[in-house]
């Protein structure tokens, strides 16, 4: 069965949900701080969820190596949500999507599976959908920019996005489908992203 990935899932609760009410699909969870993988872990196990697992892990280093020798048709959909906003410029660099993470994504999604942002942070959403659409990779199926998406992927809010509701912050989301464009080389990627970038900031 195919794997939703969640990057960044905290305490896991969004997936928790999600598992349970979804028992024919399969989540992984991926979380950089480890206290807060044992504690999803502890309450999967409490659930008796068996469709869902939770990996301490810094995407950036291990997501990439791990999705190289991922079976292809494994991964059906991605979810970044809230990611940590690293609002310095010199920690920007932080950011959970880079490049590279794109384009190890990029390469495990087939045509027509999903991936999907969320924030309540603009400049953070932002760059995230210029390197997104500067990839080619991913064809647009909708952007909102505080309001609901017509088609909201899934029936369950996370933790940051539920206390972002609850103070009526405005909400930031856009889902993308893999097309079947070839995939461009890093180089390529952070070239055109940069021009992106500079544009955006000329518009601005
Ligand atoms: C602001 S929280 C949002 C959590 C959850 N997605 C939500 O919407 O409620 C961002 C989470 O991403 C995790 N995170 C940040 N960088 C990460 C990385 N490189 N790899 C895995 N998790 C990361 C943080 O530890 C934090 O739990």
């Amino acid at each position: 069965m195919p794997i939703h990935l969640d990057i960044g899932c905290a305490r896991g609760k969004f997936l928790l949900e999600m598992a349970a009410i979804q028992p024919e699909k399969n989540f992984l969870g991926l979380e950089i701080r480890q206290s807060l993988v044992i504690a999803a872990e502890r309450e999967r196990e409490h659930l008796g969820l068996k469709n869902l697992r939770f990996i301490f892990c810094n995407a950036n280093v291990s997501l990439i190596n791990w999705l190289s020798i991922l079976p292809s048709r494994t991964l059906s959909i991605v979810s970044i949500q809230f990611p940590d906003p690293w609002f310095k410029r010199r920690h920007q660099k932080r950011r959970v999507l880079q490049p590279l993470l794109l384009i190890s994504l990029a390469k495990r999604l087939y045509p027509g599976c999903q991936l999907f942002v969320q924030s309540d942070v603009l400049p953070v959403i932002k760059p995230m959908q210029l390197l997104i659409e500067s990839s080619g990779c991913f064809d647009l199926f909708e952007t909102t920019y505080g309001d609901l998406l017509t088609n909201k992927p899934f029936p369950v809010a996370t933790e940051r996005e539920a206390y972002a509701i609850s103070r009526d912050l405005p909400i930031y989301r856009a889902l993308y489908f893999r097309n079947n464009n070839e995939i461009p080389q890093l180089e390529v990627l952070e070239a055109n992203y940069q021009c992106f970038l500079n544009k955006a900031m000329m518009y601005s």
